[in-house]
């Protein structure tokens, strides 16, 4: 195991109407507050009104920016970097999924830097400090809410780019599962789609004497697999839509990968085709995690056969463990498809035209991936795979 340092600073607010708080939260932190926010859900389903009226009732100078976009654009950061400056911004609230998070995040950091946010996008400029934030979750999927990373993409080329800073991790998160009821199924899904991967991230380690981390991540990766298929025929069944929520943050808090190296290959590869294609993160996450699986299982075929029995119930074969280790590959993928995720490139009606482009963006800062280290002609054999 790894030497860590587990520092989650995220305080979480979990249950029915908890965002009536959200006034007394954020005022700790200022009165001018600027309220970030996607293309309008939080409109249609009341949740801006409550906000706005609890900010009010704390006396709290609301700005606003509304807009983000799924896969968040840098634009629109830097027009929220300038509003921060010119109304000396003290707080952000982001009300929303994992765009508006990360929009809010990048949008924290840039308000207190002199350059362009773009540099922390690239390495050219590292955080010093940034304006606090809060969150009120509305989807459980990325588990930006107490994550210390931010993913933006940059229309000048279509860059998908992270980066990530212990400072970024927001103040506080409120999760009530209530407010999930209205996401569609499909967006229900590609959320459940990408907190496992967040766990298949970490799982997939060269680290040995990781048992309670193996556990612990086999434990939510069942949760997430057992109430999957409730959220989406029952949308407003509680106790399912709670699991799910309170999964995806356990997912990417951090906690999982404590004492191990985690992997991020397959969300690099993935993060190409939502940059070029737009796709829904979890949707490509769907595509690419069991490609990637094909390609790099023999590395570790007892860690992919302890997968398939652990998570999947898969018996082990122990004159066959290649067997037991496709297994659990293939109920993988058998999974994402129930759940109405593509699995294929040609399921998201993706060509093979930009294979080649993609690798290379990929790959242009190094090899991608720690469990096995990936190069360029190994991303493209992966959009191969995923075809
Ligand atoms: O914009 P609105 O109108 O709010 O609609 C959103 C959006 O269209 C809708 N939605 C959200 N909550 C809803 C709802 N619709 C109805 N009812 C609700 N309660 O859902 C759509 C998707 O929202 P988005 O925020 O894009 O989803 P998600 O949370 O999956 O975030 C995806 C982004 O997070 C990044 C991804 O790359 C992607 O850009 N990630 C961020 C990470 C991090 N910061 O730690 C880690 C992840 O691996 C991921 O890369
Ligand atoms: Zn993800």
């Amino acid at each position: 195991m790894q030497d860590f340092v587990f520092d989650n600073k995220t305080k979480i607010i979990f249950g029915k109407d908890k965002e009536h708080v959200v006034g007394e939260e954020s005022v700790v932190y200022g009165k001018k507050l600027l309220l970030h926010y996607g293309g309008g859900s939080i409109k249609e389903s009341g949740l801006y009104d409550k906000v706005v009226d609890s900010l009010k009732e704390q006396g709290v100078d609301v700005h606003e920016l509304g807009g983000v976009m799924p896969n968040p654009r840098v634009s629109l950061v830097r027009e929220g970097v300038n509003l921060c400056k010119e109304n000396n911004i003290d707080f952000i609230l982001a009300v929303g999924g994992g765009s508006v998070i990360d929009s809010a995040k990048a949008i924290a950091a840039g308000a207190k830097y002199d350059g362009d946010v773009w540099d922390f996008f690239t390495g050219k400029a590292a955080v010093e400090d940034c304006l606090p934030l809060g969150v009120v979750l509305t989807i459980p999927a990325a588990g930006s809410e107490s994550s210390a990373g931010t993913v933006v993409t940059n229309e000048d080329g279509w860059y998908k780019r992270a980066f990530g800073h212990i400072k970024l991790r927001p103040q506080f998160a409120i999760l009530n599962p209530v407010l999930t009821y209205t996401l569609p199924a499909y967006q229900t899904a590609a959320g459940v789609t990408d907190m496992m991967a967040h766990i298949l991230e970490r799982y997939f380690t060269n680290e040995k004497h990781v048992e309670l981390t193996d556990r612990l991540c086999e434990a939510t990766l069942r949760t997430i697999i057992n109430n999957a298929h409730t959220v989406i025929e029952e949308p407003e069944n509680y106790d399912a839509r709670a699991e799910i929520m309170w999964s995806g943050t356990i997912a990417h808090n951090d906690l999982l990968n404590t004492g191990r190296i985690g992997d991020w290959g397959s969300h690099d590869i993935e993060h190409e085709l939502s940059g070029i294609y737009d796709i829904t993160h979890g949707a490509g996450l769907a595509i690419i995690f069991p490609a990637w699986m094909k390609y790099v299982y023999k590395h570790d075929i007892n860690l992919f056969a302890q997968f398939a029995n652990r998570v999947w119930d898969v018996e082990i074969d122990l004159n066959n463990l290649e067997a037991t280790a496709l297994a659990g590959i293939e109920k993988t993928e058998q999974f994402f498809r129930s759940i109405g995720m593509p699995v294929t490139l040609k399921d998201a009606e993706i060509g093979d035209e930009h294979f080649e482009e993609m690798a290379k963006k990929a790959t242009e800062n190094g090899p991608r991936g720690n469990f096995v280290k990936l190069y360029q002609d190994d991303v493209y054999q992966i959009y191969q795979l995923a075809k």
